[in-house]
């Protein structure tokens, strides 16, 4: 082990020392059914060397080992709580985690474990959660903002940013991924017999849920209302705040990511990346802004001519085919659609799931965001005529956030951003060319931004 000073970062802190990350806050999600409770990391700072430990490693850059990547069934390092008394139930399902553990450890090459704090229990006790719709929730425990190559600085989950064996190395928080599964839910373990009508396959969860985890996830969202009013990327700035009337900076709303992939195909033919979407609402105030109370914030908002575009893409996001994720490479017959089909919007549902019309029955079924009562994995990969759970389109998805596999061992890989790198006017500000009239929609923050990925028990016909 290199010893190294750390040093801790505190929110907007801006002094310049080489090699922290300046303007730029991690976030820690504890509890992915009660995302309200989205805090701030109280360390998100980069292990920083010394000079003389920076001379001295000069030398050695040539004799590097060579990274290997790690065993299937050491890949996923499980923090199970089992929340039921009954221990066959328990160790059931903690089988099955490994097992998904090991499925996706068989298609993407990690050379970092990643931690999951999992919890198996009863929702509607534990989490006031009694409808008995979400079978399982998750996130990423952590996300680390890193600067990609188009010099944007996006919240990585912390799984993937392991994986970029960034040196200096982050300050890492003890988990990658929360995930809670409902154990009140009439579930299917390997070994049962002949699943239930009714039942579903428990192993197909937890895969669907450690994707979402691993990086399935947008942060594109209906943030301001309980209708669907306006879709933005997530407005992270006001995460500390409590009440409406207190004052806020406007630092801008912050992508995922995925969302560096994510394209809108509103204008068929000419997609558009959702990225040019972020710089045009961002730019309704200046970044840095100080507005007198998350209101003001608000109401300038409402009141601006790029609240227009967010408005419009609320509506995107509630129809089909104008949302997708295009793959490294991909060519625009090979967009990966998103979940646009649902309306009203469901936050956790729409956008950060692929596509219910085109994948149910597809190869790709893994990632929609309902499962599919009655049917093992296994009768689900034969009846969609697919090889393994993790399918082509998701690989390739997988392959492009940054995760290596067989056939594409070197991924594309973000960097550790730096004061230099960090400022403002990177991003465009976005002229208007015609003045339309304000719209009259007040918003309001609920402070319950929710940044979970569910998968729901019903199933919606179209
Ligand atoms: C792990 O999850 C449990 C919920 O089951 C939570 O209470 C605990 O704080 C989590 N641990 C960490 C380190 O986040
Ligand atoms: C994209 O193409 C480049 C150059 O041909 C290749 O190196 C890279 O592995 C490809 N990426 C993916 C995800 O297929
Ligand atoms: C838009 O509105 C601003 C301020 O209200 C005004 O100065 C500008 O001339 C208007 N532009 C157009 C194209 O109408
Ligand atoms: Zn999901």
């Amino acid at each position: 082990m290199k010893t190294s000073l750390s040093f801790i970062l505190f929110f907007l802190l801006t002094i310049s020392i080489d090699s922290i990350i300046v303007d730029a806050t991690c976030w820690e999600h504890p509890n992915p059914i009660k995302p309200f409770e989205k805090k701030i990391s109280s360390i998100c700072g980069l292990q920083k060397k010394t000079k003389d430990k920076l001379k001295a490693e000069v030398g050695k850059e040539s004799q590097k080992d060579e990274v290997h990547s790690l065993a299937a069934n050491e890949a996923f390092k499980f923090d199970f709580s089992c929340g039921v008394p009954d221990k066959a139930l328990c160790t059931k399902a903690e089988n099955a985690f490994k097992s998904a553990g090991e499925i996706i450890a068989n298609v993407i090459n990690l050379v970092t474990p990643v931690t999951v704090n999992a919890t198996f229990t009863d929702f509607c006790k534990a989490l006031n959660e009694c409808d008995g719709s979400i079978l399982g929730a998750a996130s990423a425990a952590r996300s680390i903002p890193l600067l990609d190559d188009d010099k944007v600085v996006r919240q990585y989950p912390q799984a993937l940013a392991k994986q970029f064996l960034l040196d200096p190395t982050p300050q890492w928080g003890p988990f990658d991924i929360q995930a809670f599964f409902n154990a009140q839910a009439d579930l299917f373990f390997k070994g049962d017999g002949v699943i239930k009508k009714n039942q579903f396959d428990f192993e197909y969860i937890i895969l669907h849920e450690l994707i979402h985890g691993l990086g399935f996830a947008s942060a594109w969202n209906n943030y301001f209302s309980e209708q669907p009013v306006a879709l933005t990327p997530d407005p992270n700035f006001l995460e500390m705040i409590t009440e409406l009337s207190q004052p806020v900076k406007f630092t801008g709303f912050e992508e995922n990511a995925f969302d560096k992939y994510m394209v809108n195909t509103r204008v068929k033919g000419t997609p558009k990346r959702m990225t040019e979407f972020t710089n045009e609402i961002n730019s309704f105030a200046e970044i840095g802004t100080d507005f007198p109370s998350v209101q003001a914030l608000l109401n300038a908002f409402g009141d601006s001519r790029q609240f227009q575009t967010s408005s419009q893409l609320i509506l995107d996001g509630q129809t089909p085919k104008t949302m997708a994720f295009q793959p490294r490479n991909a060519s625009l017959n090979d967009l990966v659609f998103l979940e646009t089909n649902l309306k009203p919007f469901r936050i956790g549902s729409s956008i950060s799931h692929m596509d219910i019309k085109t994948f149910d029955n597809d190869p790709d079924f893994l990632e929609v965001f309902n499962a599919k009562p009655g049917q093992t994995l296994d009768q689900v990969l034969k009846a969609t005529g697919g090889k393994a759970p993790i399918g082509p389109k998701l690989k390739s998805v997988l392959e492009t956030l940054g995760y290596a596999t067989n056939e594409n061992p070197n991924p594309y890989r973000p960097t550790l951003p730096s004061d230099s790198q960090v400022t403002p006017s990177q991003i465009p500000i976005w002229k208007s060319t015609n003045n339309q009239s304000s719209s009259a929609t007040s918003l309001t923050s609920s402070f319950n931004v929710l940044s979970l990925f569910v998968i729901v028990a019903f199933t919606l016909s179209f």
